[in-house]
């Protein structure tokens, strides 16, 4: 597939038309990065955009005492590194590909005239950039006032919603994140997601399906169980 029909599926583009993708496709640069590499380092200055055409990624920190805190997956057809484009400081956070990945690299300049010129893709941006603020201000609320499992309960909910559809008995089908993940994202240990998910299993609230990480998830006895919090 051509630059201008992967970028035809960034949402961020959706209002284009043939010209203008075919002048992002001229001043982008298409990159493949393997599984588990660094794309964006923190405190690193930053010229550039990416756009994810292929794959996934995880934005992430490190807390004081070393641990990671993961803040966002982003899968395709979404964008990173916008930040230190706009407010000209370094890296705010490190960005690992999850799978093999490809992305469309955009430098400031180019970006900066592309926003002038097309106030449809800056609206967008920013639009993208609130929900990212409140999506990082609700996990944090959650940390700061909910238990561990609650905050499990809250993510599967979300995560149900937002990634699957429910089947005819109410129940999600979905694929969840690696425990691990599932621990740097909510502030954890391993353990204490493993402990709290076998739990949830037994209370018939989470079924394992056939495929690594599938399960059939019970979202509404989650909310019933978030209301008693
Ligand atoms: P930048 O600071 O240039 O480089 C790291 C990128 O990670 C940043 O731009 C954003 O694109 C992304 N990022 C940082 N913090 C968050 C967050 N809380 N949620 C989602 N994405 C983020």
């Amino acid at each position: 597939m051509g630059m201008i029909e992967m970028l035809r599926k960034v949402p961020l583009f959706a209002e284009l038309d043939e010209l203008e993708l075919a002048s992002i496709a001229a001043l982008s640069s298409s990159i493949d990065i393997p599984k588990k590499s660094i794309v964006v380092q923190e405190s690193d200055p930053g010229d550039s955009m990416y756009v994810i055409l292929d794959g996934e990624v995880k934005v992430s920190t490190y807390s004081v005492d070393g641990r990671e805190v993961v803040l966002a997956l982003l899968g395709k057809g979404s964008f990173f590194g916008e930040m230190s484009l706009l407010d000209e400081q370094p890296r705010s956070a490190n960005v690992t590909t999850m799978q093999d990945s490809k992305f469309a690299n955009i430098r400031r300049r180019d970006l900066v005239q592309l926003l002038m010129d097309q106030p449809v893709i800056s609206l967008k941006l920013l639009t993208e950039i609130a929900v990212r603020l409140r999506k990082t201000s609700r996990v944090l609320e959650r940390i700061s006032s909910m238990d561990v499992p609650h905050r499990l309960y809250a993510y599967l909910v979300d995560h149900c919603v937002r990634f699957s559809q429910p089947n005819q008995d109410g129940r999600y089908n979905t694929v969840l994140p690696t425990h691990q993940l599932l621990a740097d994202q909510l502030s954890t240990s391993r353990e204490t997601i493993s402990r709290t998910i076998s739990q949830l299993k037994k209370d018939g609230v989470l079924v394992q399906c056939e495929g690594r990480g599938k399960m059939l998830v019970d979202v509404e006895q989650l909310e019933d169980m978030l209301d008693d919090c």
